[in-house]
């Protein structure tokens, strides 16, 4: 068998593991002149926006809830359809999640559903880009307006991503990223923050540090109960790198995708599955993902996974809906049918995406994926 193709793999340049080792024996390693420099060039890239790192997309999320004083009785929207901590973040700081149906094809919230789930508890949205494409954010800014909601994305997919020609994260209210493992721009473990909101950021500052507040006299206070969720120097080093070729690494995803539209249309057009959405030119390509009616075709995600494992082809599933998991129902999620994101909880299989792939691997993917699905040998 060829060599086995990974459904992600993280890049990471020559020079970067030269630059984390000048971090590790500089003898200083935590949040230091290397997360500055990081959070500094990350503004840059998101037209001079203030940014605080993390040290995941998780804290980020939960602390941005949490300087906006969301807690119990309070309600936030989430999309039915993302991977877990957009669910976990609300849970933790108390307040409830309102589940929201996305489109199947974008996976993405609209407004009109959104619209839908309001009411007088309604506090916060939480739109997700899912996959790197970007969520229709004009009408739902607007709803917030008219509603005096605020705005947290969850652009844990979205680094790079385009919204009608401006970056994601260089407009908005509160706008989170991952620097995940697989994200398109990893520190290994991370993530960042992007608002102008002067008083959100002077609290983030705080919740992610203990509450600290340092003092003139060189000791500190601490104002607040907080947790701790800095990013260390040794992570801001790889993110560095990772920000420096990011624009091209996400040119290549996106070639890659116009690849696999081209070799899936035919599997597409006989109902063997279902590509995502397409957008524009400004989707950044996180993961490419498509939908296949399993037990229609009386089979199941498992036997085409290991098929395809079989022919060397690596896979991965983004996500079962959030109303499926048991954190949801004993979390009190009963309410609500939410049938674009359980078609797509069970249907969905991510097939492999990253920058290093070649246009062969796209090539081997779709035969492997077309003899499994066509019962070739
Ligand atoms: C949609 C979404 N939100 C939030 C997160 C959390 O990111 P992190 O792992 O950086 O905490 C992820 C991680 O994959 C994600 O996919």
């Amino acid at each position: 068998m060829k060599d086995f193709l990974p459904f992600v793999r993280p890049s990471i340049a020559p020079q970067t593991r030269h630059g984390v080792s000048e971090v590790l024996a500089s003898g200083w390693i935590t949040s230091g002149p290397q997360v500055e420099a990081f959070e500094a060039e990350l503004g840059t890239y998101l037209g001079n926006r203030p940014v605080l790192s993390f040290c995941h997309a998780t804290g980020a999320l939960e602390e941005s809830l949490r300087a906006l004083g969301i807690g119990p009785g309070d309600e936030v929207i989430v999309p039915a359809m993302t991977f877990a901590a957009t669910l976990n973040v609300v849970f933790r700081v108390g307040a409830r999640p309102v589940l929201v149906d996305v489109d199947f094809a974008t996976r993405n919230l609209d407004v009109e559903r959104v619209k839908a789930a309001l009411n007088e508890r309604t506090r916060v949205i939480m739109p997700v880009h899912f996959a790197g494409l970007a969520v229709d954010l004009d009408p739902l800014y607007q709803l917030a307006e008219q509603n005096q909601l605020r705005i947290v994305e969850d652009a844990a997919h979205a680094i790079g991503a385009y919204y009608r020609g401006r970056r994601i994260g260089s407009f908005g209210d509160i706008v989170c990223f991952s620097f995940h493992a697989n994200k398109n721009l990893t520190t290994i473990e991370g993530g960042a923050v992007s608002t102008r909101d002067e008083v959100i950021l002077e609290k983030l500052r705080r919740l992610r540090f203990h509450g600290q507040k340092k003092l003139e006299d060189g000791s500190y206070d601490i104002l607040m109960p907080a947790s701790k969720y800095n990013l260390s120097d040794v992570n801001a080093r790889i993110g560095r790198d990772q920000l420096a070729v990011l624009e091209s690494r996400n040119s290549r995803r996106r070639a890659l995708a116009d690849l696999y539209f081209e070799g899936l249309a035919d599997l597409a057009g006989s109902g063997d599955l279902s590509l995502p959405a397409r957008g524009d030119t400004g989707h950044a390509w996180h993961m490419f993902a498509v939908c296949i009616p399993y037990a229609e075709r009386s089979t199941s995600r498992r036997e085409i996974r290991e098929a395809l494992a079989a022919r060397g082809v690596g896979t991965g599933v983004h996500y079962p809906a959030l109303h499926q998991l048991t954190v949801a129902r004993e979390m009190g999620i009963t309410a609500g049918e939410f049938p674009n994101s359980e078609r797509i909880g069970c249907e969905t299989l991510t097939l492999p995406l990253f920058p290093e792939m070649q246009d062969q691997d796209v090539a081997r993917v779709v035969d492997a994926l077309t003899g499994v699905l066509h019962g070739r040998p």
